[in-house]
């Protein structure tokens, strides 16, 4: 495909409400729910509108998630430096064989039962970070106080990367996903972040123990013979920013939307087993990472009765899909008592994530414990002055001044 072709949309289109998907997607699904769209990156690629279409992509076996491969959709400008990283690509950009190997190796680290374990950990720190804003100045930034520490802090316990460096790779994180990064300061982002892992690796290795996620691995590398550093230093890395980032924008716009919903916040305060219903309704109507769900073909194959030939990159708009009317009756109402647990905010299929079952648990002991010890907490400022990461690749929210 050249650049020249007639598209009928350039991505990435903007959400004109903060809490709705952009109204295009919704014509798209409409009148061309899999047609052709222009991205920054110079190419073109399929956006795929329906969540059938969504899952029916991430569940073939004929897309790849190489985003090394010069086919792959990229969302931002190309990188400069794209072929020659010292480093091997980290699960969410393998394929198989390798992926399942590489996920097989790891996901014991994020089963429920590990998770809860975790539990009152969380707990203690989101009680610690809330004790020290009611004792500080009101309002307060709820990301600075809260939203961003308690996912960075327990994703740095879990691998053991010391929080005492969390301004610099919270700094290296926002500038790799923030869109108006030039190349070159993404690249440096990239490269200052992949260096520290390096480093930290090493020194792991030459004194590994059970306590952290990194020391398990290089020990259970050792025991079956395979040691491979680089491939450690890209779990690192991966983990380290999907870990904290995601969660992080969740909780901040999870808070905005309940307080905005009164008669929905008043559902979980009445009966906390309605909280993490709740927060499968947040995930779907924000769907914060809707273009992870990207990938390219590997062979011809067809999708919702298109054709879409090998080498053709797709992206799959989990936020449209989110919002599909054939998968969710009447998909622009927030409603926590839905159901909306088949949702794609996770993605869907092999690459599926990874950390769900941690995302969820630490939204849960946030959400149930700020409405409880903070009953009488409210946007400091009017909704639509709040300022809405429209210009990056994980939505979410900058800052969101708080008084109670
Ligand atoms: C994969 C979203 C939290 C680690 C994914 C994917 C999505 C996603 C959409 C699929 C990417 C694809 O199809 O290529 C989210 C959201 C989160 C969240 C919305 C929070 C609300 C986390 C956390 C961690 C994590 C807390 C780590 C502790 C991963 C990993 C993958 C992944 C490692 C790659 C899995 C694979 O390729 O096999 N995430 N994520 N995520 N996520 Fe998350």
């Amino acid at each position: 495909m050249t650049d020249v072709e007639e598209t009928t949309a350039t991505l990435p289109l903007e959400r004109k409400c903060p809490f709705s998907p952009p109204p295009e997607y919704q014509k798209l699904r409409e009148e061309s729910p899999i047609s052709r769209v222009s991205l920054p990156s110079g190419q073109t690629a399929w956006a795929l509108t329906r969540l059938e279409d969504i899952r029916e992509m991430l569940s073939s076996p004929h897309f790849s998630s190489d985003r090394r491969n010069p086919s792959f959709p990229l969302m931002v400008p190309r990188p400069i430096r794209q072929d020659d990283n010292k480093f091997r690509p980290s699960l969410i950009a393998m394929d198989p064989p390798e992926h399942g190997r590489a996920r097989r190796e790891v996901v014991g680290e994020f089963t429920v039962k590990r998770m809860k374990a975790l539990e009152p950990r969380i707990q203690q720190i989101v009680d610690e970070h809330i004790d020290a804003l009611l004792a500080g100045p009101k309002p307060a930034d709820l990301v600075k106080a809260l939203s961003l520490p308690v996912p960075s802090l327990v994703i740095c316990e879990l691998l053991g990367v010391p929080y005492a460096d969390h301004e610099f790779f919270q700094s290296c994180s926002s500038k790799m996903l923030n869109r108006d990064t030039s190349p070159e300061e993404r690249q440096a982002g990239f490269e200052q972040l992949e260096n520290y892992l390096d480093e930290l690796v090493t020194k792991k290795e030459a004194n590994p123990t059970e306590d952290d996620l990194l020391g398990r691995q290089i020990l259970k590398q050792r025991e079956s013979g395979e040691a491979d550093h680089e491939e450690l230093v890209g779990l690192a890395f991966l983990l380290l920013v999907a870990g904290h980032e995601t969660t992080a924008n969740m909780i901040s716009l999870g808070t905005v939307t309940l307080l905005e919903n009164p008669d929905q916040l008043a559902k979980i305060k009445a009966d906390p087993d309605k909280t993490l219903p709740a927060i499968e309704e947040l995930l779907r109507v924000h769907t914060i990472a809707e273009v992870a769900t990207s990938r390219f073909a590997t062979a011809d194959v067809e999708i919702g009765g298109t054709l879409i030939r090998a080498g053709d990159g797709v992206i799959g708009l989990s936020n449209a899909g989110n919002h599909d009317p054939e998968g969710f009756e009447n998909p622009d109402a927030f409603d926590i008592e839905r159901g909306a647990r088949h949702h794609v905010a996770f993605g869907f299929g092999a690459h599926q994530c990874l950390g769900q079952n941690l995302a969820r648990l630490e939204l849960q002991i946030v959400f149930d414990t700020l409405f409880r010890r903070i009953p009488g907490i409210r946007v400091a400022v009017p909704v639509d002055e709040l300022p809405f990461k429209h210009d990056s690749s994980i939505y979410g929210l900058h800052a969101l001044p708080v008084t109670w």
